[in-house]
């Protein structure tokens, strides 16, 4: 991939597509073209297609999609489907159209079947039933890996997909009904500190085992199967080891210096024990992530400190 390279990264504004802006960047290549979702609707093909044609940009990154937490998922069933198919047959159908050199698709670890065996493997995918809270938005995202390996397979188009686990870091959602456990933890300790309260409540035991992954380690991840991996299926994006909630949560309380007392409320649900990717195939292609979850706590308490 030359520096000069013309790459497109669809979703740029988004915690994935700003995290691969800024690695981009870093990198030297200077020819990066974006648009926000009010400038093209990647769910207008017409728009879609015009985009391709004036622009002809040599790399695709699809990091661009509706997301959302449990309750989106379950709540906007159509447009999760809809919205996130739309997108992903938009871009890959015009990338094949104007002879894209290459191009990266995210999904996430939801494609995999709700009871399949820990750590997860790229091999199981379709290998059983799907979390029903999200299938709409997790049979999108396996389209998006059948579409890449198809358009791989009938025209020879240089399309991968890339799976990452949980992310956290720069540009996350800090919503205080909306977002992921970890920046949830991260605002509620932080505020408790500044507020002086003397604990703070974690929903469940605190006993579930979850992966979080750093968004600049992803963003170095893909850099490196946009150099380095041109086959079809999907690859497995994750740190390879996994904590329990609890032990975030002390985490955080350790880095944000926070006193107060973690106070368990096991009348609430805990959701699945274990989520945790096998990063074997990143691994034996040669990447490897960098952050430990200290460090990219602390980097991030750093960054968010004054948000809220
Ligand atoms: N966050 C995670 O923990 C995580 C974990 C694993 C995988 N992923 C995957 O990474 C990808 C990106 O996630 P993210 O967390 O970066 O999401 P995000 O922060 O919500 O960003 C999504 C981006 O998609 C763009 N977008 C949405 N609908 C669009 C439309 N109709 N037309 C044009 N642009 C549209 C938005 O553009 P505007 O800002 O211009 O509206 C936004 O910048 C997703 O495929 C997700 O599954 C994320």
């Amino acid at each position: 991939m030359k520096q000069t390279a013309k790459i497109y990264i669809a979703g740029h504004r988004g915690m994935v597509g700003s995290g691969l802006e800024r690695k981009l960047r870093k990198e030297g290549y200077t020819n990066i073209v974006t648009r926000t979702s009010n400038e093209l609707d990647l769910r207008n093909q017409q728009l879609v297609n015009y985009f391709f044609e004036k622009e002809e940009p040599a790399y695709v990154i699809l990091a661009a999609a509706k997301v959302g937490g449990i309750h989106a998922n379950n709540t906007y069933r159509a447009e999760f489907i809809y919205d996130n198919l739309m997108i992903e047959a938009n871009i890959i159908h015009a990338a094949y159209l104007s002879s894209v050199t290459k191009l990266l698709f995210l999904g996430s670890s939801c494609i995999y079947p709700k009871m399949a065996p820990q750590p997860l493997k790229e091999e199981y995918l379709l290998s059983g039933y799907l979390e029903p809270t999200n299938q709409p938005y997790a049979i999108a995202k396996i389209a998006g890996i059948e579409l890449c390996d198809s358009y791989r397979a009938q025209y020879g188009c240089n399309f991968i997909s890339a799976m990452p686990t949980n992310l956290y870091g720069t540009n996350d959602n800090y919503h205080p009904e909306n977002s992921h456990v970890l920046p949830a933890l991260i605002r509620r300790i932080v505020l408790a500190k500044r507020n002086n309260e003397p604990s703070v409540t974690i929903w469940g035991t605190g006993t579930p085992r979850r992966e979080f992954l750093h968004v600049d380690d992803l963003s170095d991840a893909c850099y490196f199967l946009l150099q380095n991996y041109n086959e079809n299926g999907l690859v497995n994006i994750g740190c390879g080891n996994d904590v329990s909630i609890k032990e975030l949560a002390e985490i955080i309380v350790a880095e944000a210096g926070y006193d107060g007392q973690l106070v368990f409320d096991t009348t609430k649900p805990d959701g699945t024990p274990r989520k945790l990717m096998d990063t074997s195939k990143i691994n034996s292609l040669g990447w490897k992530a960098k952050l430990n979850l200290k460090e990219g706590i602390s980097k991030t308490l750093n960054e968010v400190i004054n948000q809220f």
